[in-house]
């Protein structure tokens, strides 16, 4: 049973939703989560779904975060095989449905601004987890929280300027066409490479996030370039790591011959630096689920929320750094 319709309804559910937040901030009674009894804080979540460790480190921790304990009543609607119809037609279904709040983590930039307009009109507030929307309006969602693509790409190129102080041959293996991570990390990346001297970008490929693909996207860029690339903007660290398997492929020495950067921060990517298959790693990170938790709280109980919520990230420059953070990693 959803808790929300009307404004006033909203008013009602502002006590509940204090209380119900309360509980999940821990600064209250656990009795408004049973108090509300069904009457739990109904959330519904447009996903990704299955897409590699940071998706997956990301999407289990939105879930844990918006459990019943705390309140709430999440439905986890992954997208069908990453079509934004599907996810559409999941968003329109919980705005029939009544749901609270919907989360939104979208698998296109474009195309939302129709099914965000409904959800207003039926006075539904959304949150852009990770993924944006463009053109850019935030008058139609509440908030978006994610790490700042723009700056951790900044970051990978100052570290690659540092690196190769006369400069490089790089290539760039990005994520998929039309997102908005995809574009922020481009634009990060090239504004900042734009002053540095000596660098040569011979392409970028779309490798679809996957370690396998970039395997063999990158094994064809070396053929083409005879070998002679010393540096690749991976945008993930499954692509990165497809990379340096291509580098072994051959016959060259991840670390020496190329130096790959990759962002995201997993466990694996954290390993491939230890055991030098990596050599930069920018951390993008996943575990924003009690952010959210708090931000929806704070919606329902009528309070007002930034429009955009960076959540921070570290960089891994050596296998040092890697060693010291990998026993307490988290994903
Ligand atoms: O939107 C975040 C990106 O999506 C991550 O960097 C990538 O690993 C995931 O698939």
């Amino acid at each position: 049973m959803s808790l929300k319709k009307t404004r006033a309804g909203l008013a009602a559910l502002t006590v509940t939703g204090l209380a119900l937040g309360l509980a999940a901030c821990g600064g209250g009674t656990d009795d408004a989560a049973t108090a509300g009894g069904d009457d739990l804080v109904t959330v519904g979540f447009v996903a990704v779904g299955p897409e590699g460790g940071w998706r997956t480190a990301n999407e289990n921790n939105v879930k844990a975060a918006f459990s019943k304990e705390a309140g709430f009543d999440l439905k986890y609607s992954p997208a069908t095989d990453g079509s934004q119809n599907s996810q559409i037609t999941a968003f329109t279904s919980f705005i029939d449905e009544e749901v609270d709040v919907i989360l939104l983590s979208a698998t296109e930039a474009t195309g939302w601004e129709d099914v965000l307009g409904k959800a207003q009109e039926a006075e539904i507030p959304v949150l852009l987890l990770d993924r944006g929307i463009e053109p850019d309006d935030d008058s139609l969602y509440a908030t978006h929280i994610g790490p700042d693509n723009y700056s951790i790409s900044v970051s990978a190129a100052e570290w690659a300027i540092e690196t190769f102080p006369e400069g490089a041959n790089y290539v760039v293996l990005e994520g998929p066409a039309g997102l908005s991570v995809v574009n922020e990390r481009n634009r990060g990346w090239d504004d900042t490479m734009a002053d540095a001297t000596g660098f040569t970008k011979l392409e970028s490929q779309d490798a679809n996030w996957s370690t396998d693909e970039a395997k063999k996207v990158f094994e064809t860029m070396l053929k083409a370039h005879n070998n002679d690339i010393q540096l690749v903007f991976a945008q993930n660290d499954e692509m990165g790591l497809g990379a340096a398997q291509a580098v072994e492929a051959a016959g060259l020495t991840p670390g020496t011959d190329v130096k790959i950067i990759t962002i995201d921060g997993t466990k694996a990517a954290l390993q491939g630096l230890i055991d030098g298959q990596l050599s930069f790693v920018a951390e993008y990170n996943p575990l924003f689920g009690d952010t959210a938790v708090d931000v929806v709280n704070k919606l329902l109980a009528g309070e007002e929320v930034e429009s955009n919520i960076i959540i921070d990230s570290v960089t891994f420059d050596s296998a040092e750094a890697a060693e010291a953070a990998l026993p307490d990693r988290e994903y």
